[in-house]
């Protein structure tokens, strides 16, 4: 339990001190591919009806909440980091529709919702460990995502620098990769399958995202660029669309992302 504080606010303090400069990262042309596709695969999943409840959880500045509360749903972003929260609390009221969302600060792990509260459920962060309490909010027949780190793509990153490490990561079933010192549970695509659905959760599909540009060989220079060629952007994000569905590729990438129906 105190490791756990701990751990909070480790990563609490992290986000707050990162918060001015998270979406700077979107400017680029790597981020700006990254949002297009997590967007794309998003749009395909969205409840139909504007009524719905979409509960953004580790929604940091609301990169996704804005444009859901824009398309006239009902969203409620949470995070830990009240750094973040701020900045997304100033673009949303820039935005004209900050009366529309509910901001508040909370743990994933630890929700203060009833159960069966959210129509769609969308967990951007990494981690594993919120994926119970993320179902037990979402409705019966409602929709979840939810980003996961990639065991492979994980172990094929640290080979080069930690051979042992990057062994010790796909040799065992739960393994753990650092980022930036907060730890996150890794998982492959059949880990991430099971941990849904043994707690009721049928799983739709799962993308490979994050991570693929250096696997397509784009020079850092491009990838840091704030200008770029749209041709080359949309042969670029085409490209991902595809790899992110395509099995043999799905072990490549940095992140999985999850979407599944509660039964
Ligand atoms: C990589 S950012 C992602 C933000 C947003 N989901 C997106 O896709 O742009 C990770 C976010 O998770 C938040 N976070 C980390 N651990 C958390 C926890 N236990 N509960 C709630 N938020 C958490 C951080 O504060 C940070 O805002």
């Amino acid at each position: 339990m105190e490791n756990r504080s701990k751990e909070i606010e480790s990563m609490r303090r992290r986000w707050d001190e990162h918060a001015e400069r998270y979406d700077e990262w979107y400017k680029t042309f790597h981020g700006a591919v990254e949002h297009y596709v997590d967007w794309e695969l998003l749009k395909g999943y969205l409840p139909k009806s504007k009524d719905a409840k979409i509960l953004d959880a580790a929604g940091g500045t609301g990169r996704i909440t804005l444009p859901l509360v824009k398309m006239g749903y009902s969203v409620t972003l949470c995070d830990i980091s009240l750094g973040m929260l701020n900045v997304a609390r100033r673009k949303l009221r820039r935005a004209g529709v900050l009366d529309n969302v509910e901001v508040c600060e909370c743990d994933v792990c630890k929700l203060r919702f009833a159960d069966e509260s959210f129509d769609f459920v969308l967990c951007w962060d990494g981690m594993a460990e919120a994926a119970k309490e993320l179902i037990r909010v979402t409705k019966k027949g409602g929709k979840i995502s939810m980003f996961l780190i990639n065991k492979y793509g994980s172990a094929i990153r640290k080979f080069h620098e930690d051979p042992s490490s990057a062994l010790a990561l796909v040799r065992s079933k739960s393994g753990y990769v650092y980022d930036e010192k907060e730890k996150y549970k890794a998982v492959s695509v059949e880990e991430a399958r099971e941990l849904f659905e043994k707690e009721g959760v049928k799983v739709i599909e799962i993308y490979a995202v994050c991570g693929m540009l250096d696997i397509l060989s784009i020079p850092e220079k491009i990838q840091e660029s704030r200008s770029w060629d749209e041709k080359f952007f949309k042969q670029v994000t085409e490209i991902l669309l595809k790899l992110s569905k395509e099995p043999s590729v799905k072990g490549l990438s940095k992140h999985l992302v999850v979407y599944g129906k509660k039964m």
